[in-house]
Order: structure tokens, then C-alpha cells, then sequence
């Protein structure tokens, strides 16, 4: 796929093919994630935690997601990008969530965005989808809800709230949304949920019967350390890696090995 479109996703599901979706927050990450080929890069609000360093995905604000999805776009190619409407940013009203909704893509220029929860907001989404707005869902573990949950333990494990759970998603396709992300559930739960809807269902944590995978970029590649969940995979043990790099320039610029001769003018 030369551009990947909401559209081209849906037909990727139709198709059996599988969606590849990571984070990203800046211009020079979002850049080599792009050209490596990925399908979707989601301007999370996981910069909260990744970038700022906050405990929980609360404090970020909408002019902070704008300042990063501005970024990541800069650096995109081919990519869908979705950006989180941070928490307060669409809770209060179906109106501010339109609002939030438009100021991320007109001054971000950013393709389409993401909110979390089901029917509660139901209303909201329908809004922002009738301004012509592309939206992904967000069920299962949803971190904007953490001190309602006060874990982030895996969700719907209980038959009410697995059924809840399927009566979201579908009603989240009905009324239009383009994808699904399923965060921390159990792995037959997803699967049925992805079995029950048209509509891709991207999973976090929620097994391999889903339509694509997501993951934090930082977690991934191994930069975090302090962060170990089953779900997460580690490709690369980059705080090692950089750990060791930059000590090496310390000690090289310490024992006047850099620069050397070749290294100035
Ligand atoms: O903010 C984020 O990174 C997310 C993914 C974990 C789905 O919402
Ligand atoms: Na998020």
C-alpha cells in the first residue's frame, strides 16, 4: 500500500492481512517507523508516561498531543496516524469532544483519532464522526480510567463485563468507528470480539486471534526497563545499549580520547 487509509485497513481485515500499529511522539522515531512499515503509528497519550515521566496518562493535555502528533506527521510517508484525545479533553460534553477532536486535526494535521470507552460516550464519538473525523475505539484496559479500576490488571475477566465488552465493540462499529484497540484481555474474548465485527481489532495484551497488534515504542525496543508485562516482547535491549554508548563517550571525553585528531578543525 503506497498510503494507508481507514479504508485501507478495513479491506486488510476483509483480506486477512495483519496491522502492525506502534507509538510514536517525535519527528525522528515516527521517521524510522514509518519507513520501516508501518502500517499505523498512534500518537499516544502514553507520552505522558514516555516522554513526561507522569505516573499515569492524566496529566497530558490536548496542546501537548497537538505539539507531538504536529511532529510525528512531519516525519510520515505512508502511515496512518492516530492521536488520543487525552483525558478532559471529551468527557464533559459531545461538543468539547468535537472540539478537541477538530484542533488536533487542523493544527496537527494528524488522519484520524482515538477516545476511550464504549456506550458511555457514545454520543461524542457520533459527533466527531459527523464532522467527517475517522475514530478508533479503545475498550478493555482503558488508563484514563485508572483510579475508577485502581489496577492495571487484565479486564473483563468476569462473563458481565466480557459481555458489556462485545455489546461496545459492536455498537462502536454500528455507529461507525474504523478500528478497535482491545488493551489487557483476555485472548478468547478478543478474538471473539474480532470475530463479531467487520471493523479491525487491534490488540494490546489480548492474544493472536485479533486483526493487528500494537505496542509502545520505548517498551519494545527495550529503552524502558522498569515496565514488564506478559504481553510485551522486547526486540532490543536498548537501554543497555545506549547506557553503554554514552558512558563510553563520558569516558572518552574524560581520558581526552574525543575528539581525537581527526575529529576538529
Ligand atoms: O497511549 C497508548 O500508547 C495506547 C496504546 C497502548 C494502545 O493507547
Ligand atoms: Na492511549
Amino acid at each position: 500500500y503506497k498510503r494507508v487509509t481507514v479504508k485501507t485497513l478495513v479491506d486488510m481485515k476483509a483480506n486477512g492481512e495483519k496491522i502492525s500499529m506502534l507509538t510514536a511522539y517525535d519527528y525522528t522515531m515516527a521517521k524510522i517507523v514509518d519507513e520501516a512499515g508501518i502500517d499505523v503509528i498512534l500518537v499516544g497519550d502514553s507520552a505522558s508516561n514516555v516522554m513526561a515521566g507522569h505516573e499515569t496518562t492524566l496529566p497530558i493535555t490536548l496542546d501537548q498531543m497537538i505539539y507531538h502528533a504536529s511532529s510525528v506527521i512531519r516525519a510520515i510517508d505512508r502511515a496512518l496516524v492516530v492521536v488520543d484525545l487525552p483525558f478532559g479533553s471529551y468527557q464533559s460534553d459531545p461538543k468539547e469532544a468535537l472540539r478537541s477532536a477538530i484542533r488536533i486535526m487542523k493544527e496537527s494535521g494528524a488522519h484520524s483519532v482515538k477516545l476511550e470507552g464504549g456506550k458511555e460516550i457514545k454520543d461524542s464519538i457520533k459527533r466527531i464522526l459527523n464532522a467527517g473525523i475517522p475514530v478508533m475505539g479503545h475498550l478493555g484496559l482503558t488508563p484514563q480510567s485508572i483510579y475508577k479500576f485502581g489496577t492495571y490488571t487484565v479486564r473483563a475477566k468476569e462473563e458481565q463485563e466480557a459481555k458489556r465488552l462485545i455489546e461496545d465493540a459492536k455498537m462502536l462499529e454500528r455507529i461507525g468507528c474504523f478500528a478497535i484497540v482491545l488493551e489487557k484481555i483476555p485472548a478468547k474474548l478478543a478474538k471473539e470480539v474480532a470475530e463479531s465485527v467487520s471493523i479491525p481489532i487491534i490488540g494490546i495484551g489480548a492474544g493472536n486471534g485479533v486483526d493487528g497488534q500494537v505496542l509502545v515504542l520505548h517498551d519494545m525496543l527495550g529503552m524502558t526497563h522498569e515496565f514488564n508485562p506478559r504481553f510485551l516482547r522486547r526486540y532490543m535491549n536498548l537501554y543497555e545499549d545506549m547506557t553503554n554508548a554514552i558512558s563510553k563517550y563520558a569516558d572518552d571525553v574524560k581520558n581526552l580520547d574525543f575528539p581525537n585528531d581527526s575529529e576538529q578543525y
